[in-house]
């Protein structure tokens, strides 16, 4: 296909950050700069639209940042211009300021647009996409939950920071002969408990996917007691259900985002010290640390991929899509193929990865 000078692209991350954020500015700008085009990094997401805060930048901006987990141009998870928390009279009202950014958008000379999120992000790129924005997106999240793409990047730092806690945790279960319960991120999804738990060695992995009944989580942990193994490692999903009970939050919903999830642990631990017969059980929350630090050479390598990639389809006019990993390809797939109600990536119950989990004994609460 024939490229175009497409002149001004501006790049953005929106969502909550993840580790290789910045290997993907890294590898867009460049490949920009390969082709003669100037790139302005938007500040903080999409309000960054919203307030004109753009900055052009130079290749010193993205200079030594392939290493940095983070991101250098600002991220928001709070504020998605299509339902916009705006205050009116002491009262939070949602507002659609999407005309706002497409106005801003124009003002500012810019051609095209690359949008680095998650659901959140790729949802807005979409709708912002039929308003007239020639976008394309990239995937990104810690939790792996985007359709069409194998993985997004973050997923595999996210995986090894949770790995890392599991072996560290096993020491003390052991000494202590305590039951843990490690509360890990994921949203709605099983993706990184399941690949920690099994990497990790956990006994026991319970995923939104698999609701868990508590008696069946005992009768792993009390099986393990007779061959003489007196600790267990629980990895609980934070999105994971009890089969009559629901999944647990963080306070209300808040205007303009999504709601909180967490709790699932101490609640957990505490079932599983009466139900096992006043076992001795800690919790722990892993939260952000899961998106903390700098990304694996996984996450590097894709990201660069990634960034690289997203830069050429605007050179190349597919707006509208996103960049994904069908290996050994990266592809462009229509944004609408990947957003929307229902469409999160959740773990298959016939995986081979469950399967594999299945046969070396790790409990599901089923
Ligand atoms: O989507 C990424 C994620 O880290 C989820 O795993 C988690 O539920 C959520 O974001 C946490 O969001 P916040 O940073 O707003 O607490």
């Amino acid at each position: 296909m024939a490229r175009t000078r497409p002149g001004r692209v501006g790049i953005l991350t929106g969502g909550g950050d993840c580790p290789g954020l910045n290997a993907v500015i890294r590898a867009a700008t460049r490949t920009a700069f390969n082709m003669g085009w100037e790139v302005y990094g938007i500040e903080d997401g999409f309000d960054g639209l919203l307030t004109r805060n753009v900055r052009r930048l130079s290749r010193r901006d993205v200079r030594g940042i392939l290493q940095l987990g983070g991101t250098i141009l600002g991220t928001t998870n709070r504020r998605n211009p299509f339902v916009y928390p705006v205050s009116r009279k002491g009262a939070i009202v949602e507002t659609d300021r999407s005309a706002e950014v497409v106005r801003n958008f124009r003002a500012l000379g810019l051609h095209a647009l690359i949008a680095i999120g998650g659901d959140g992000t790729l949802g807005i790129a979409e709708r912002l996409f039929r308003k007239g924005i020639p976008i394309v997106g990239v995937p990104k999240t810690i939790d792996n939950d985007i359709p069409a793409t194998l993985i997004t990047f973050g997923f595999d730092t996210a995986v090894s920071t949770a790995t890392d806690a599991l072996d560290r945790l096993h020491t003390t279960a052991e000494a202590h002969k305590r039951v843990m319960v490690v509360e890990v991120m994921g949203r709605y999804t099983g993706w990184i408990a399941l690949h920690c738990g099994v990497a990790g060695g956990a006994d026991v992995i319970l995923l939104p996917e698999i609701p868990f009944d508590v008696d069946k989580v005992c009768d792993t942990i009390r099986a393990r007691e007779r061959v003489g193994r007196e600790f267990s490692i629980v990895v609980v999903a934070e999105g994971a259900v009890p089969v009559h009970g629901r999944m647990m939050t963080q306070g209300p919903k808040e205007a303009g985002r999504e709601v909180r999830l967490g709790g699932i642990a101490e609640w957990l631990a505490a079932e599983i010290a009466s139900g096992c017969g006043g076992k001795e059980t800690r919790s722990l929350v892993l939260g952000h640390l899961q998106r903390g630090g700098p990304p694996t050479s996984f996450d590097r390598l894709l990201g660069t991929r990634f960034g690289s990639a997203a830069m050429r389809m605007v050179g190349e006019k597919k707006f509208g899509a996103m960049v994904a990993l069908d290996p050994p390809r990266v592809l462009a797939v229509p944004l609408r193929v990947a957003v929307g109600k229902g469409k999160l990536k959740r773990v298959p119950l016939g995986s081979d990865v469950i399967r594999s989990a299945r046969d070396m004994g790790i409990g599901f609460g089923d």
